[in-house]
């Protein structure tokens, strides 16, 4: 079996998308934020919709980005299936259509609940707080469903579109001392090859250093 493959790319050798319209979900801190800001820039053209529960930082994004006119940040619960599709559609009356789509958000592992045990008001053991799966699994899922409804219509099925996931080294390897976040991402990548067979898609791992991606690196399974 050949083994996979990697290369590197820097911000100055990205020439695109242009004159598109990306959807980013995590959208408003770190490498969804890094990743909006960098479409920005490439091409005047480009317009970006974020989706996150917070709103935009002025301390994270320049002024000239929170009040562009190519930037939709709507405020939604990605975890909330209804929350989610009215994001999306409030994107495309706004746009017109969405050509990509960044599955982005994702949560650490919380606590060490796995391995210590916490009990509830009667003494018994607690139920384990399954937000890492809600947020890096369900509702990752949720976003590729509703890409791929969405990118139908483009020019009539003509056009399709890019779905990214941001997985995780723990997608590959299990990482110590974060179990669900590693059944999560494996989750992420299970979704990835199953729809692979179907769609065509790239999948994307960054490293992610100062709050700056500085590097992306592609890896083709
Ligand atoms: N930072 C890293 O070194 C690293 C490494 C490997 C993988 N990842 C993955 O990259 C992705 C982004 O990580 P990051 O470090 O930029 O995270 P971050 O915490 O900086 O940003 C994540 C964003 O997602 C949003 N979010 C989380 N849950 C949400 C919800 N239910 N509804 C709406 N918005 C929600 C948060 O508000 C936040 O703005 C995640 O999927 C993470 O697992 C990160």
């Amino acid at each position: 079996m050949a083994s996979p493959k990697a290369f590197n790319i820097v911000p100055s050798d990205l020439k695109g998308p242009t004159d598109s319209v990306t959807l980013i979900t995590g959208g408003a801190a770190g490498i969804g934020l890094q990743t909006a800001l960098l479409l920005h820039d490439i091409c005047p053209k480009n317009k970006i919709i974020l989706l996150d529960h917070h709103q935009l930082n002025p301390q994270q994004a320049p002024e000239s980005f929170i009040k562009s006119n190519r930037v939709l940040a709507l405020q939604c619960d990605l975890t909330n299936w209804t929350s989610q599709r009215e994001a999306f559609e409030a994107g495309v009356q706004r746009f017109g259509t969405i050509d990509n789509v960044f599955v982005n958000a994702g949560i650490a592992e919380y606590k060490d609940q796995f391995f210590k045990d916490e009990l509830d008001e009667q003494g018994k053991l607690k139920e384990p707080d399954r937000r890492v799966y809600d947020v890096d699994l369900a509702a990752a899922n949720d976003t590729v469903k509703l890409a791929i409804h969405h990118m139908r219509k483009n020019k009539n099925g003509k056009a399709g579109g890019n779905i990214v996931l941001t997985a995780s080294l723990a997608g590959y390897l299990a990482s110590a001392g974060a179990p669900l976040y590693s059944a999560a991402k494996h989750g992420s990548f299970a979704l990835f090859r199953l729809i692979l067979c179907s769609l065509c898609l790239s999948v994307l791992s960054h490293s992610c250093c100062n709050q700056k991606v500085k590097q992306l690196t592609i890896f083709l399974p």
